[in-house]
């Protein structure tokens, strides 16, 4: 059994007070224990403040990227080591605006991926079709080579730490969810492919998330999916009310 991840990436949001507060009271209404992971993935210049306020609670850390070289005269980067030092369990790799707007290729992503692994990190690998590759029936053939270059030379064991979100890029920020069929149906191949390069084993135990639109409204006919094993929250995670509605969407499906 998988067990349901769901995670917000707050992208480059939220003031310093902001970001304590929304993770203070996700927080007080997840407790010590929750049947689902959770996760918040503040600005890397928060994630101190935040995992402060989410101390005491079954709520997981999460920075945004790192770059894969452990330190060195790298301005502006943070390193897989000093993600895992300030207290986080997770790391989102190869995000579509990563790849987008900062030219980050799957190569670059695999390096990453690898460095995370190293140091104990669970990489949150994104992989998503543009709106034209979809409309050219490419989708299928452009996610699985993402997901081969970004995944590549990964041991079994490696892949079994890597959790996979599939955000389609034409459904980020934009409120045009993928329906539940379409959403499923990359999920499914993406587990056919894990199972073609490694095994069922693996197959069936690598959690693989959606994203792109989802909120409290959606959430339930997504997650019901039986491929779909949490979410990665955008926009519906900046409200604390919001976020934990697909908490209890995921907790109740
Ligand atoms: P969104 O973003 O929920 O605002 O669409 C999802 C993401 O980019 O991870």
């Amino acid at each position: 059994m998988r067990r349901k991840f769901i995670a917000g990436n707050w992208k480059m949001n939220t003031s310093r007070a902001e970001g304590v507060a929304l993770a203070s009271a996700i927080a007080a209404k997840i407790g010590a224990s929750s049947s689902v992971d959770v996760a918040v993935c503040p600005p890397s210049v928060y994630l101190e403040a935040v995992g402060q306020a989410i101390k005491n609670s079954a709520v997981g850390l999460g920075a945004q990227n790192c770059y894969h070289e452990a330190k060195g005269a790298f301005t502006g980067e943070i390193s897989p080591q000093m993600v895992r030092d300030i207290g986080c369990a997770y790391v989102i790799l190869g995000h579509s605006e990563r790849r987008q707007i900062f030219k980050e290729t799957s190569q670059e992503v695999n390096r990453k991926v690898r460095a995370a692994l190293a140091v104990g990190l669970t990489p949150i690998m994104c992989v998503g079709e543009t709106l034209d590759q979809r409309q050219t029936g490419k989708t299928a053939a452009v996610v699985r080579e993402q997901m081969e270059l970004s995944l590549a030379e990964l041991s079994s064991e490696q892949m079994l730490k890597v959790v996979i979100a599939y955000e389609p890029v034409w459904a980020i920020g934009t409120g045009v969810v993928a329906t539940p069929q379409q959403a499923e149906e990359v999920h499914a191949d993406l587990r056919k492919l894990l199972e073609t390069r490694y095994n069922s084993e693996v197959a069936s135990a690598v959690r693989i998330q959606y994203g792109g639109s989802v909120n409290a409204e959606n959430a339930a006919s997504l997650l019901s999916q039986p491929n779909i094993d949490g979410a990665l929250v955008g926009g519906a995670s900046l409200k604390a009310d919001g976020f934990l509605a697909i908490v209890t969407a995921a907790q109740t499906t």
